[in-house]
């Protein structure tokens, strides 16, 4: 068992990477909360069947990238790969549909068999929000200004455009779907394999292809936009309006499809160009057929999710750690007392650690390694009078004080 490493696409976060990671989590969570967002949380695992026809069968998610098992009791299941099939599923089996609106915020990890790269892992971790039963353009403004929100917080605005689109209704994509059709088949023999196959499959994908031959013909293909309906138009631009009374810039992006199938309406990406290929942060949309597709009553659904992993590649200012107070005790009397005062102390709030062993040079050493504001060192004059000798790590003042004013002083 020696050459154990993680899982290839998974990483373990720790150090100024974990900083990074509970930074983020406590912004997203008090933001959320600002929104009136509630916390669910929902399994790592589900049925299959919670996604396959949900994301769509000819996703890339469903057809080649979830972790699928059969378990023990021989139930087709399936890892996670994104969260919003996981909290209509919730919201389905707790019989929820009687209390909306509802609007959920939720966080953790996510499972795509993908080939990994910057930015792309096979277990990730997603920060999401769904807001479910609420058929108004207002609702779809309000996610994207939590988007926004989230971003100012993190003093990411800089590095992040919003695009966004409208993928019209169920009957207006059909309608689109065919025309796309028609115009890709006089192309046929010069799109790229992967579009021919998405041709059959799912022609808007074409639209985003990456392929240099694919994108030229692409420049003069059918807009969707000129093939929505008055009330998927009108949708679209009150979101728009909203956004813009908001003073917040975005683009209009015809040729974002996004690669899940239950969207409809408003999609939308934060995207940066920080991140080389992988450059969505941010994304979500409209999803008002899913609830239903999952056997419950038609019940409209908007919401997002923000990968974890990319927003910690972008971060450059967080917060750093406490500096805390090390205690050095020398001898067993030394250590009663520290033991003491440090459990005093961290109960009025400080946050103390003990350097544990060594001689004393050894202790500061790792008390300069924890970055200490203050030390606190006893040893057997300390013990014997009741007092406590103070270093102060940022100016080298060093003064003994009883223990009865040690909490005044280091505050
Ligand atoms: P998604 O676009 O598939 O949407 O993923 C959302 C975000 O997760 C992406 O913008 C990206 O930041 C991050 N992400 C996706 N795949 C990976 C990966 N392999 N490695 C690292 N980060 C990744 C959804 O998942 C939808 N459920 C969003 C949504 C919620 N739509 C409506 N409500």
């Amino acid at each position: 068992m020696s050459n154990l490493q993680a899982p290839r696409g998974t990483h373990d976060i720790f150090g100024p990477d974990a900083i990074k990671y509970q930074y983020i989590h406590d912004i997203f969570r008090q933001t959320c909360e600002q929104y009136s967002f509630s916390f669910i949380s929902t399994p790592i695992f589900e049925s299959l069947q919670v996604f396959d026809r949900t994301l769509g069968e000819v996703s890339d998610i469903v057809s080649k990238e979830m972790y699928v098992f059969e378990d023990r009791g021989g139930d087709r299941m399936s890892l996670r790969p994104e969260g919003t099939a996981g909290v209509v599923r919730a919201f389905l089996s707790n019989s929820l549909q009687r209390e909306t609106p509802l609007k959920f915020w939720y966080s953790g990890p996510m499972f795509r068999y993908e080939r990994p790269q910057k930015g792309r892992y096979r277990q990730f971790h997603q920060v999401g929000v769904e807001a479910l039963g609420i058929d108004n353009p207002l609702a779809d403004a309000e996610v994207i200004s939590l988007g926004f929100e989230i971003f100012r917080k993190l003093k990411l605005t800089e590095k992040i455009k919003l695009e966004i689109n409208s993928l019209g209704s169920a009957t207006d994509r059909q309608k689109y779907r065919q025309i796309l059709v028609d115009y890709y088949n006089k192309f046929q023999s010069q799109l790229s394999e992967d579009s021919r196959k998405r041709l059959l499959l799912n022609p808007m994908r074409i639209l985003d292809s990456k392929d240099p031959q694919d994108i030229k013909i692409n420049i003069e293909a059918p807009k969707l936009a000129d093939h929505l309906s008055e009330d998927s138009r009108k949708k679209f631009e009150l979101v728009q309006d909203l956004l813009k009374a908001k003073n917040y810039a975005f683009t209009i992006n015809p040729s974002l499809v996004r690669g899940l199938d239950y969207y409809n309406d408003l999609v939308f990406e934060f995207k940066t160009d920080t991140l080389g290929a992988q450059d969505a942060v941010l994304s979500g949309g409209r999803y008002d057929g899913l609830v239903e597709t999952m056997g419950g009553q038609a019940t409209p659904g908007v919401g997002f999710a923000a990968g974890v992993e990319r927003l910690m590649l972008m971060l450059d200012q967080y917060p750093e750690v406490t500096r805390p107070v090390v205690f050095v005790a020398l001898g067993v009397d030394a250590e009663k007392l520290a033991f003491q005062t440090g459990e005093a102390l961290r109960m009025s709030g400080v946050t103390v650690e003990h350097a544990y062993s060594g001689n004393i040079g050894k202790r500061m050493k790792r008390a300069t390694k924890l970055n200490a504001k203050w030390v606190v060192i006893f040893g057997d004059e300390e013990v014997k009078n009741k007092t406590a000798t103070i270093k102060n790590f940022d100016t080298g003042n060093q003064e003994n004080v009883s223990l009865s004013d040690l909490l005044a002083k280091i505050s």
